[in-house]
């Protein structure tokens, strides 16, 4: 305890925490520490580095309110998230991978029936969503829910529309007896994550873009299995292989497919020229 050196103060700081009544506390502490000062040593960590790593983290807990969380948005883009998600979320092939829910879910979004337009009178292309939502061995889910979120054809979610009050680009859908959902909307378009703080000043450092590629959100759940939290994302956007929290998963990169037929556009309530994407999801048994 009074001859501390590089080789035993990580078991000295552990050992500290012998009377911890919480021992899963105690196991996460103690990876912290060794990791931390692992770390520290690692990188040769000098007296200024330090205080501009205190400054940084100091200026990303003054940015947060009821309205920003930056330390969410620092753990996304270290791909911190991302690990936790990919950890809590292993799945056997064939069901449909979670991926990271972002700051813009917002519960109570209207219900809407079958080919209900989650876009109202905001412009865009015009989309049509559909598929069905299965279990893995193909069988059909009746009354799944969809909740579904996304952004607008210049990549605002309605939280950042000055001029929209209530809710827009949202809605919740329930599959039909065969397991059908259909939903209409526009198509969403890449967007820069809040990067006015800290974490954008980070992100400009590292030499990385602000950017998540063009996605729809969706929270998937039926009774008896698993709910999932995913994305699709539309295939060509530029930020595929670079999202900045790291959320893209091969399996759902959707092509947007552009019909220009008259007679499809009206049956389906929509103008041409429109996009048609199709995509099943499957869940995994509770
Ligand atoms: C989103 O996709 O909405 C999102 C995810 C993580 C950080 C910021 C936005
Ligand atoms: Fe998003």
């Amino acid at each position: 305890m009074r001859n501390l050196t590089e080789a035993n103060l990580s078991d000295v700081v552990i050992a500290m925490m012998s009377g911890a009544k919480n021992a899963r506390f105690k196991e996460i502490m103690t990876g912290l520490i060794k990791h931390l000062h692992a770390f520290i040593r690692e990188v040769n960590l000098t007296e200024t580095e330090w205080l501009t790593g205190i400054q940084f983290l100091t200026t990303v807990g003054e940015k947060c309110d009821e309205k920003r969380q930056e330390f969410i948005l620092l753990s996304d883009t270290l791909g911190a998230t991302t690990m936790k998600d990919i950890i809590n979320n292993r799945k056997p092939p064939g069901v449909t991978e979670y991926t990271i829910l972002g700051p813009f879910h917002r519960p109570d979004a209207p219900e809407l029936p079958s080919l209900g337009s989650i876009a109202g009178d905001i412009p865009g292309e015009p989309t049509i969503v559909r598929g069905r939502v299965l279990s893995p061995n193909g069988s059909p889910i009746p009354n799944a829910v969809l909740d579904v979120w996304q952004s607008d054809a210049k990549g605002f979610y309605d939280l950042q529309m000055p001029k929209v009050k209530g809710m827009a680009l949202r809605g919740v859908f329930q599959t039909d007896p065969e397991g059908n959902y259909v939903f209409r909307t526009i198509r969403p378009a890449y967007y820069p994550i809040p990067n006015d703080g800290p974490v954008g000043q980070m992100l400009a450092a590292m030499g990385r873009h602000p950017y998540r590629p063009a996605h729809i959100h969706f929270i998937i759940s039926a009774e008896g299995y698993q709910s999932v939290t995913t994305e699709l994302f539309v295939s060509g956007d530029p930020y595929l292989d670079s999202d900045v929290v790291f959320g893209v998963r091969e399996s759902l990169v959707v092509p947007f497919v552009q019909n220009d037929s008259k007679d499809d556009a009206t049956r389906l309530g929509v103008s041409v020229p429109f996009f048609t994407v199709d995509y099943d999801f499957v869940l995994e048994p509770s």
